[in-house]
This record gives C-alpha cells, structure tokens and sequence, in this order.
C-alpha cells in the first residue's frame, strides 16, 4: 500500500504536497518524492521517510500543481531509484500509483526503447503516456488509452509538464477529490487534505478525474458523469497529534471520544431497541443459520470478540476466519449465511478478497468499517460505520474498541430480531456499552502507573498474554499490539491452552498479562496464573475480579461493567505497549515492514 496526493491551485503546491504526505505517511514509510509542475517538472524523490524527503525540498516553490507519494514498497527494494514519482524519458510526464501492474512486464516490452531506472512495476506508465502524447493523442485521452491497458490494481494521479491539469483515475485502490477554496486536492484519504476542505467526492472503479484550479470533471471512457459531492464529518484537526508524541498515544487516549460517537444514536436504554442503518429484515435474520465473519490482524480479534456475542446474545453459530485463509465451502447454504467483513480501512486486500469470494457463492455481505467510500462499502449489500473518525498510527487502538463496540450492537440488533434475546439482557449489554466511555477514562488516568509498570518489565526475554472467552481475542490483541510496535516477541493464548505446551516457555523472565474480569472466566484462569507463578513468571493482571490480588505482581483495576469489561482491560495492554516501545524508542506510528492497510494479498 502507498500513499498518493495531489494539488492544483492557486497556492504554491509544494507545502500542500509536502504536508499531506505527512499525513499519509501511515500509508508506507519506505520513500517519498514529490513533482511540482509547471512548463516542465521538479522531481524530488528519496528512500526513507517523509523527513529525509524534506532535507531536499527546496524551502519554497512557486509551482500551484504537484503531486507526491509515499510508499511501501511491493516491486523493488526502498532506493532513491524506486521512490515514486517515475517520469517518461524526456522528464515531461511524472506518476505516482498506489498499487500493483499484474501486467508491467509485457508492457514494459511494448516501450523496450526507453530506459528504464527503476525496477518498479510503476514506470512503464509514464513511458506509454509520453508515447501516447508523441502520437498526438490529447492529455486526457493519452491516460484514458494507458490506463485501458493496465491490469491489477491501481489509482495514480499523473501530471504532464505544461498542462494545466492533473489526470487521476483507479481500480480498486482509493482515491478521493477534495473541493477546496484555493483549489482541488486528491489524495488516497481525506486526511491528506482535512485541514484544507472536508467537501469531497469519492472516485469510482474505472472513472478518470480531469483536475484544474476551477474544479473536476469526472469521465468514464468518453461519458461525462456527475460530481457527487459529500460533506466529511471528521474535524479539520483529526488527523494532527494534537500534543501528544505519537498519533497512537492520542488516539489511545482519543477512545472514549470515538466510542460515544459509535454510540450515538444507536440504541434506546429504556426499550432495549438497537437502531442501525442496515437492510436485515427480521425475515432474513431468522433464516439464517449462521455469521461468518471475516478479517485480518486487529479486525479479526474484534471479530472473535463479537463471534462469542453473536452466539450469546443472537442464538446463531458464528465463526471467525482469517480472511487469507477463507474459503465458502463446508456445505453451507450461501442464502442463510450472512458474511460480515470487519475492517478499518476498507481497503485490505485479504478482506476484500474474502468478501469476493462469499459475493460469488450468493451469500448475503455485510461490512462493518471505518471508512466511508472504502473499497468494501462497495462490494457489500450494507454497511455499518464505525464512526472512529481517522487512526493514522499503524497499529490499531481505537479502532479496535469502535469495531467491538458496534458488532455489540449489531449482536444485540439480531438478537432482538430473532428473538433470541429479551429487552432486559438487551438492555445489560447497552448499560455495559454506555459505561464503556467513562471506564476506558479511569484507566486512561492511570496512565503514570502503567509506564512505571512498563520501565520495571521492559527488559523481559518475552511477553505471554492470556485470558479465557472474551478475554482471549483481547490477550491475542494485546500481544500484537506489543509485538507490533516494540518488536518484542509477545504471544496471546488461550488461558486454559498454557499447561498443553506454552508453559515450557514460562520462566521468571515472561511476565504473564492476564485479563480477569466479567465473560473471561476469571476464576478459572486464575488456575492457570498459579501454574505460571510456581514457574517464577511475574503476572500483571487486569482485573475486576475480586480474590485474585494475592496472586498477581501487579493488578490493574478494571471498573465493573459487564460485558465490555475486557475491552477496557485492552487499554491497559495499549497503554503498556505504548511505554515499552517508547522506552526502547521505537518508530512507534510508523513501525518496521508494516503498512496501516495491506492493499497486496
Ligand atoms: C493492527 O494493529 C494492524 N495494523 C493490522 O493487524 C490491521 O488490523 C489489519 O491489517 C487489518 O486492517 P483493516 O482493519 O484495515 O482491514
């Protein structure tokens, strides 16, 4: 996955570009380059970061068109020769592309005369563009004919020296048009441009946008099609740290905020009643035998969390695949399957590809994410948001809690229309997501402690997380977020699972982190914290549980809520991983080989 943006205006574009590839960032972290345009091209491009790519940009520029990337890299290694933006031969025509050419070799045939410098699967595009432009074809129609050609998944913005346009079109890779005052945006996210405009429009598979200081026409093939345009809710500083030393650290800190706008509106305390903007017709839901949810890394431990209120609270056999792994086979019936696809970004490759496959067996899709004009919101019959507003920091926090909380609700929303759950069970669940907010803030104000806790064991050999029903997504949870961001080996296991084999990697250097609280079966991994503690291994335990103080090194308190209750046990683990990676300064919102959404399968 990469990032790509664009400006043209009436403002210099280099600041706009620049800044905006910050904002990306999350996207790929391993080059960045910018061409600013104008009777010729200014290419700046360099391996590493956005930083090392701003000790060579000029400090100012007076060029008002520009586009830039950022990238990780799928097609050759992180050189300065492989960071986009790639040119034609002559320097007249400059790409950036976020995806991948399934067909860039035969092309690369096709313009064998040009020299080639780089190894990415990017530059043959620059090359048949100036080729088309040599035959006399028109800017618009030159990008049209090499874009008919390309095979695989792309969305690349192209601009050509002299012309007062950018040219951007996609196939399954976003990319979204800003309207702003001094002049159009595209970016492959919004948070691109936030701070600019929040008027936006979402391009579709297959459409060619024609930018120019004035606006956007959009095309499909020679068809002029309508500007839909759309108001973001997100505020302008959404996607700044806003203080805080890292954008996971505020948006840590931003979950109480995120989840009372998850909340908001949905459901009604005194009736039970959940309202979400889906078409489930109680008919349908009562046909159905089960739920298949799909999803990766993160979304898929909220989607084990959800599976276990799936089958409690909505009487329906839920299963949780890894999407890479999925297939709709088993004998089961596509018109009584529903498949919910879990995913923050909307954009990963893996859930996508799992959601085509449930598409093509005739099973009902569902997507729960983040992102609104996402790759998934079109490829599924509903959508549910989980209304986070934007995380830039490559591992997940509040996201994580936003995906949980709204499956709640939609477990509590079937339940009630199969039958299946009372208005007063129903009403318990939704207490216990009311007071999820304010739970999640008396942790947050421990926060002094929990580094403390962190500096004493940041020094281990490893980390095991363990915890039993809806205390096991969130151990499996709390180890990736502490593997993903100290590079320290963490694993989560299922608590009763220890004493059949991990227990040989227990010693007095693995602090054991355990969850006890309500629906994680407390008493019983309490069992198996006594078997790590007569191996010497320190426990830190989150817990709302009382009689099992004496057996911990450190207890956190987690308030009484109820079902919920692990969900804020996972912010103690966030809050812990945070301070481990921190004391080891590590890249913390943009960590080693990882990318925010993985647009490759
Ligand atoms: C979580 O910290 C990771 N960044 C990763 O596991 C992520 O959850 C996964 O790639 C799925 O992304 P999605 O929710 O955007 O589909």
């Amino acid at each position: 996955m990469c990032g790509i943006t664009g400006y043209v205006g009436a403002d210099p574009a280099l600041p706009i570009i620049s800044d905006g590839l910050s904002n990306l960032e999350y996207r790929g972290y391993d080059s960045a380059g910018v061409a600013l345009v104008d009777e010729g091209l200014s290419v700046y491009k360099r391996s590493g970061a956005v930083a090392a790519l701003r000790e060579i940009l000029p400090e100012s520029a007076a060029q008002q068109r520009g586009i830039g990337h950022t990238r990780w890299s799928t097609h050759g290694p992180p050189t300065d020769e492989n960071a986009h933006p790639h040119t034609d031969e002559a320097g007249r025509v400059a790409v950036v592309h976020n995806g991948i050419i399934e067909n860039y070799e035969s092309l690369r045939a096709e313009v064998s005369e040009c020299t080639f410098t780089s190894e990415t699967d990017t530059e043959v595009i620059p090359h048949l563009i100036a080729r088309e432009l040599a035959a006399g074809s028109a800017p618009r129609d030159a990008v049209q004919t090499v874009a008919d050609c390309l095979a695989g998944s792309f969305a690349i913005v192209v601009a050509i020296a002299g012309v007062e346009q950018l040219f951007a079109i996609r196939k399954d890779s976003p990319l979204v048009i800003g309207h702003g005052e001094s002049g159009m945006f595209l970016a492959s996210d919004v948070t691109a441009f936030l701070e600019h405009t929040r008027t936006v429009t979402y391009l579709e598979d297959n459409e060619l946008a024609e930018l120019d200081s004035d606006g956007v026409s959009i095309y499909r093939g020679e068809d002029a099609v309508a500007v839909e345009r759309e108001q973001l809710e997100w505020e302008a500083d959404a996607a700044e740290k806003g203080g805080y030393d890292h954008y996971m650290l505020k948006e840590i800190h931003e979950q109480p905020r995120a989840l009372r706008k998850t909340l908001s509106g949905r459901f009604d305390l005194d009736s039970g009643a959940v309202t979400l903007d889906v078409d489930l017709p109680s008919e349908y839901l009562n046909s159905i035998e089960e739920i298949q949810i799909v999803a990766c890394g993160t979304s898929n431990y909220a989607g084990r969390y959800a599976a276990e209120l799936f089958e409690s609270l909505a009487d329906v056999r839920t299963t949780v695949e890894i999407a890479s792994e999925y297939t709709f086979s088993g004998g089961r019936d596509p018109w009584r399957t529903l498949v919910v696809a879990v995913t923050q970004s909307g954009e990963t490759a893996d859930t996508l590809s799992a959601l085509r496959r449930a598409n093509r067996a005739g099973a009902r899709t569902l997507a729960v994410t983040n992102t609104l004009g996402s790759t998934v919101t079109r490829e599924v019959e509903d959508s549910v948001f989980i209304r986070a507003g934007p995380e830039i920091g490559v591992a997940a926090t509040k996201t994580f809690a936003s995906q949980v909380a709204t499956l709640a609700l939609l477990a509590v929303f079937v339940g009630r229309e199969r039958g299946a759950l009372s208005s007063t069970d129903a009403i318990g669940v939704l207490e216990s997501l009311r007071g999820l907010p304010g739970a999640i803030q008396q942790v947050l104000d421990l926060e002094d402690e929990v580094r403390l806790v962190a500096e004493e064991y940041a020094e281990s050999d490893a980390f095991f997380f363990i915890g039993r029903r809806l205390g096991w997504p969130v151990a499996l949870e709390g180890a990736l977020k502490l593997k993903e961001i100290s590079y320290d080996h963490a694993e989560g296991f299922a608590a009763g699972e220890l004493k059949h084999g991990p227990l040989a990697l227990v010693t007095d250097r693995t602090p054991v982190l355990a969850v006890l609280t309500d629906g994680s079966r407390p008493k019983e991994t309490l069992n198996n914290i006594k078997e790590v503690q007569a191996r010497s291994a320190p426990v830190i335990g989150a817990s709302s549980f009382d009689g099992g103080s004496s057996y911990l090194d450190v207890e956190w308190d987690v308030p009484a809520i109820g079902v919920m209750e692990p969900i804020v046990t996972n912010v103690y683990w966030q809050l812990f991983a945070y301070h481990v990676a921190d004391l080891k300064d590590r890249s913390i919102d943009q960590p080693r080989n990882l990318a925010k959404s993985v647009t490759v399968e």
